[in-house]
């Protein structure tokens, strides 16, 4: 008698007993897919690992936690797509992430990649959390499944013109933006908010997300004598346009939007960076309760400090599992209504939505580059 035919018997009981009582451990574990997308490679990829960093410690967090949804212990499992903060590129990472029936979208980053996959997921019916991208137009549409846990450049970019005009007292202000839905928005927001505070914009010039010279636009800057100049775009572009000032003799007042306030600014802007001023979402992390604890968490289990956005990435996937626990369910049309009433103190603060799904009391903060690293000046909560 071979060994096969032997086991063949035991193999069929032990098929049927599994078939009528699965053991204790499958049994009481659910799986729970968190999505995630943002740049993971290219030129926005240090934003979007970053991110991915912050939601990553969410996920570990709550696994170590064996948290409960209903009566099964969720196991928490990350599913990323890059989207290389391409458009087009962001749609089909949207549709991956639907199509491998994830619970929730923590992403995206650019607002140009957002916006056009917030309709995969509406159509999908899956909640997207925005953790980054800052277009008040993602939450303007009336979508049932699009969150905010950042709030938009209307408030924040809205904050810099007002500022600009109020306190920085700049008589002549020009703007450059790099007419992606992200720093065209800011941009818009920024001109509507001086020139309700009663303002003079001497000129708006254009470039676009993939520019290194800023030469032409600079010099009609210049040519208008503008005080201060207001660059809607990321970092390493406002670097390049903070050095390109400092060459072609200019004093103005160098003010950014969200993405400008971090270390990779001052490293590539060098002692250009000087006296630079940007204006970021939420409070200093410093000065929030648990913002401290994060920070140490972070670099203890990555090795490296935050960047910028990890801390929303964080609380956007908080933000999903405590509606998953409250409801008893990681199904979308279970717990969408407990993720529409959440209120709870994330690290970056307290994280609650408004009927679109925007951030409640989100706040801004400007900052100013003082010998060689960035200093919180004001912080204001609305516009
Ligand atoms: N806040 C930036 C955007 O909306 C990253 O694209």
């Amino acid at each position: 008698m071979s060994l096969c035919k032997t086991l063949k018997p035991f193999a069929l009981l032990l098929g049927a007993v599994f078939a009528i009582a699965p053991p204790a451990a499958f049994a009481d574990d659910l799986t729970v897919k968190i999505g995630f997308a943002a740049p993971l490679t290219g030129a926005n990829a240090g934003y979007g690992k970053d991110l991915q960093n912050g939601v990553r410690l969410a996920i570990d967090e709550a696994n170590a936690q064996k948290i409960k949804i209903g009566n099964q212990v969720a196991h928490f499992v990350l599913v990323s797509e890059d989207d290389q903060a391409d458009p087009r590129v962001g749609v089909q990472a949207a549709q991956k992430l639907a199509d491998a029936n994830v619970a929730v979208v923590v992403g995206h980053f650019n607002s140009g990649t957002t916006i056009p996959a917030s309709q995969v997921y509406e159509s999908a019916g899956i909640p997207m959390i925005d953790p980054a991208a800052t277009n008040p137009i993602i939450t303007n549409r009336g979508f049932a499944n699009t969150f905010m846990v950042i709030s938009t450049d209307a408030q924040n970019a809205g904050n810099a013109g007002t500022y600009a005009v109020q306190v920085t007292k700049a008589k002549r202000i020009a703007i450059i933006d790099d007419r992606t839905a992200f720093g065209q928005g800011e941009a818009d927001e920024f001109e509507k908010a001086v020139k309700a505070a009663g303002g003079n914009i001497v000129t708006r010039e254009y470039t676009d997300n993939h520019a290194v010279d800023f030469s032409t636009q600079l010099t009609k800057i210049k040519a208008t004598n503008a005080d201060l100049v207001f660059f809607g775009g990321l970092d390493t572009q406002a670097a390049a346009i903070a050095k390109k000032m400092k060459q072609l003799g200019m004093n103005a007042q160098l003010l950014g939007g969200g993405g400008v306030e971090d270390p990779e600014f001052i490293k590539l802007a060098g002692e250009t960076a000087e006296g630079a001023m940007a204006w970021e979402y939420g409070r200093p992390l410093a000065q929030l309760p648990e913002g401290k604890e994060f920070a140490q968490k972070f670099k203890a289990k990555f090795g490296e400090d935050i960047l910028s956005y990890a801390p929303f990435g964080y609380d956007a996937t908080w933000a999903a599992i405590k509606a998953m626990q409250a409801a008893g369910s990681a199904n979308p049309s279970a717990y969408r209504a407990k993720l529409k009433s959440i209120n709870f103190e994330g690290v970056t603060g307290t994280i609650s939505f408004d009927s679109t799904g925007a951030l409640k009391s989100g706040a801004s903060t400007l900052y100013q580059v003082k010998n060689g690293e960035w200093y919180p000046v004001v912080t204001k909560t609305g516009t």
